[in-house]
């Protein structure tokens, strides 16, 4: 037998018993003979003890162990000397009294040491079956367990049927560049990875199949980002004859029961719900973290006969002028205030005006301009005290919403905001826009994707071209300031489908080659349906607490796409490319 318990089981209770454990030299310690080893299964840690003055020859094979060597042991469980019980470990009362040892396999001289601090993360990625061994990541690897079996359950329970769709797809414009595979059989003709199963699981809906679900992987062509991979991991969802309403509940009953199993927390529910334009006008960002305040203030009506020509002019173009009240950062560094207005610049302003509230003083070079009136007022709406920092913008309401919102959470950054690293604030952002118009390729995309249900009441809108008007019944779920989900109720009626490409500039040509699955599924008894899908890898972040969403993924990619364990992407041999009809053209 290679064990009787793992090494995270034995307690004072157990002393003397006989044992045997099986695992990985995480430590030796020699005290004058005595040699002390911490063993490591996934369970946790034993310390097991060699004693010569007991077991000479078994004491004598242990000086030969190293870090990682797999051994297996037999030995009685005894109760620690008084003093050196250690209260961090589960098993801390107790250590195992070696009697004999059987060497496994060795290990050879590591590439870093299993409990360092790792900052070399490509090292860690090349190593990764290393690693994983470490407790910290073997917890990742448990959270991802308990997510998956607690989402299983519950959307069996909630009359889910888990149902697998096609990876290998086909290329069709949703939203993200895809990954392509070519045919063999079919030269010249490729398919695409998934990006999501979006139209399989509206086709399923229309083949009756009323309430899907799955553990779906996507691939998107994207540059990685923090929160931003290839191959992510979705809860896809899809169910018919369902309205908003449902799927909140559901959603919300669903977190709630992957928190308590993952965080042993009870998350409040129902969550509170903010339109798209709320979201946008008090937080700047249609993924607000409500964790702290710093609203965006609108000052239009104060400055409208502002002579400030920034602020005159953004309201004569029918812009707004809006700002946030950093409380008590007064105090900003210069190169605090760089950063910021570069932020600011990116983001898409020209300026960045602000006032600082000093000993009693704005010092500001805009004040000037300002009347006794607007002072007042501003001081009113912004609730302005000494210490505090009020930064500006002027532009239009959409540029000023998206510079506050980022300049709101760099403020949140500098000042601490987040106290409480626990804190967990859901919401749900509703009546996103449907499209949303690209100015640099002068035409009008999906805001989520194509088969978004447009609200029946801004249909008219959609006839009649006024497409920024038009909301659709799309929502995300968002904690702490991340999008963990998305979805929508879909169309299901071929006419209104039609409408819809055509708004996006998808010819009838084009929605033939592409789509014609879908109209025609339309077009056979589509029941109303719609759904959402929830990223888990972002879940999983807030869930462990990590910043780097490779940390909750088995074997990622690096930053550059790269599985550095297996040294993919590869070249591959001239015959294989010839089997497929490809040829590699070098730059
Ligand atoms: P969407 O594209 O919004 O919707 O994706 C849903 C959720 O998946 C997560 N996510 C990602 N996580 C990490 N890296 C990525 N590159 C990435 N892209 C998305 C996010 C996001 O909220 N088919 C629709 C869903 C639907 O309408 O039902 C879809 O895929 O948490
Ligand atoms: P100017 O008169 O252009 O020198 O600008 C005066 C102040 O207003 C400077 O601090 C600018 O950074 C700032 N500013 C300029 N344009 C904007 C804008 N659109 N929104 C907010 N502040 C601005």
């Amino acid at each position: 037998m290679y064990r009787t318990h793992h090494c995270n089981q034995l307690r004072a209770a157990d002393v003397g018993q006989t044992v045997e454990l099986s695992g990985w030299v995480a430590s030796r310690r020699d005290h004058g003979g005595v040699i002390f080893i911490d063993l490591r299964d996934r369970e946790g840690i034993t310390q097991i003890v060699f004693r010569p003055e007991s077991y000479p020859d078994v004491a004598k094979e242990a000086h030969s162990l190293h870090d990682e060597d797999v051994i297996r042991i037999e030995g009685k469980v005894v109760p620690r000397l008084e003093g050196t019980a250690n209260p961090k470990l589960p098993t801390g009362e107790i250590e195992v009294v070696v009697s004999g040892l059987t060497i496994l396999n060795q290990c050879a001289p590591l590439p870093f040491q299993l409990d360092a601090n790792l900052s070399n993360e490509d090292l860690r990625l090349t190593y990764r079956y290393l690693d994983l061994r470490r407790p910290a990541m073997v917890r990742q690897l448990k959270a991802r367990h308990i997510l998956n079996r607690t989402t299983r359950n519950y959307l069996d329970r909630e009359g889910f049927l888990e149902i697998e769709t096609p990876i290998l797809s086909k290329s069709t414009p949703e939203g993200a560049r895809e990954f392509l595979v070519p045919s063999r059989v079919m030269p010249g003709l490729f398919y695409a990875l998934a990006q999501s199963p979006q139209q399989y699981k509206q086709l399923l809906m229309v083949a009756g199949a009323e309430r899907y679900f799955q553990i779906a992987k996507c691939f998107r062509d994207e540059d990685p980002r923090a929160d931003r991979i290839t191959e992510l991991t979705q809860i896809d969802i899809e169910a018919s004859f369902t309205t908003q309403e449902d799927i909140f509940r559901l959603v919300e009953g669903l977190l709630k029961e992957i928190f308590a199993a993952t965080r042993e927390v009870t998350i409040p529910t129902p969550f509170p719900r903010l339109t798209y334009q709320e979201a946008m006008d008090r937080f700047g960002s249609d993924k607000p973290d409500l964790r702290f305040g710093t609203e965006l203030v609108n000052l239009s009506e104060t400055f409208r006969n502002s002579q400030f020509k920034v602020f005159r002019a953004a309201l004569d173009q029918k812009g707004v002028v809006k700002a946030i009240n950093a409380k008590g950062f007064a105090n900003i560094t210069t190169g605090q205030i760089e950063e910021v207005t570069n932020l600011a610049k990116q983001a898409g302003a020209k300026g960045l005006a602000f006032i600082k509230v000093e000993n009693g003083e704005w010092k500001s070079p805009i004040v000037k301009f300002f009347s006794e009136s607007e002072r007042k007022s501003l001081t009113e709406k912004m609730g302005i005290e000494e210490g505090d920092l009020i930064l500006f913008g002027a532009d239009s309401w959409e540029t000023v919403c998206i510079v506050l919102g980022r300049l709101r959470l760099k403020v949140a950054e500098f000042t601490k905001l987040i106290t409480d690293p626990d804190e967990l604030k859901f919401l749900w952002v509703t009546d996103f826009p449907l499209m949303s118009f690209d100015p640099a390729e002068n035409k009008w995309n999906a805001m989520h994707h194509p088969f978004t249900r447009p609200k029946t009441e801004d249909i008219p809108s959609l006839e009649q071209g006024e497409f920024g008007k038009v909301r659709a019944v799309a929502y995300d779920v968002v904690l702490n300031g991340v999008e963990i989900g998305g979805g929508s109720l879909r169309i299901h009626e071929s006419d209104l489908q039609q409408k819809v490409f055509s708004a996006l500039g998808i010819s009838e040509a084009q929605q033939k080659r592409l789509f014609q699955h879908l109209m025609s599924a339309f077009s056979f008894g589509a029941p109303p349906h719609g759904g959402i899908a929830l990223g888990i890898d972002r879940l999983l972040m807030i869930i462990t607490g990590t910043a780097n969403i490779r940390d909750v993924i088995a074997f990622p990619k690096n930053s550059r796409g790269q599985d550095l364990m297996m040294d993919a992407p590869a070249e591959v041999t001239e015959r294989q490319l010839r089997d497929l009809s490809l040829a590699v053209r070098r730059a």
